[in-house]
């Protein structure tokens, strides 16, 4: 189970590559709505084929990516750690979550509701190319297993 949403109250942004090139006013302005949630070892942070509407950013610990294979095995396609994020996938096709990520450690993680993910958009545009990339480049990770 979560101990959150809990309103965070240090700045962990700065450690999440995605962010680190907005104005402090940026981050103060989203910051203020932020969750910080925790995740149990073996516990599921997004499962796979379920509706996404939120974008998670890793501030302590390790997070399995899991895919269900053709015939229902599961495999590890990926290990996401401290400033990697997930969950970009959903938000950018609209469609269902790609993978499953599962805690491998307690995880910390902030969670961007797809409103909070807009509003960085609007005042970092580079923020949605960054989300691009890395969506295009999971896109196509995952195409050729
Ligand atoms: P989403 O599909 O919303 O939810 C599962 C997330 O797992 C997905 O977004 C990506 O953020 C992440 N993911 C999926 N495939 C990979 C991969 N091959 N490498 C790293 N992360 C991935």
């Amino acid at each position: 189970a979560t101990r959150g949403p809990k309103k965070v109250t240090s700045n962990p942004l700065p450690r999440i590559p995605l962010f680190s090139q907005l104005s402090e006013e940026a981050f103060v302005a989203v910051l203020e709505e932020l969750a910080m949630r925790t995740f149990s070892p073996g516990e599921s942070i997004v499962q796979e084929g379920e509706p996404g509407n939120s974008l998670f950013a890793i501030v302590e610990g390790r997070a399995d990516v899991v895919r269900q294979l053709a015939g229902g095995q599961r495999r590890k396609v990926a290990s996401l750690g401290e400033g990697d994020f997930f969950g970009e996938m959903a938000l950018l096709s609209a469609g269902p979550r790609l993978a499953s990520v599962v805690a491998a450690e307690r995880i910390v993680a902030l969670e961007l509701t797809r409103k909070q993910v807009d509003r960085l958009v609007q005042l970092h545009p580079s923020v949605k190319q960054v989300l691009r990339s890395f969506h295009e480049e999971r896109l196509l990770a995952n195409v050729l297993r």
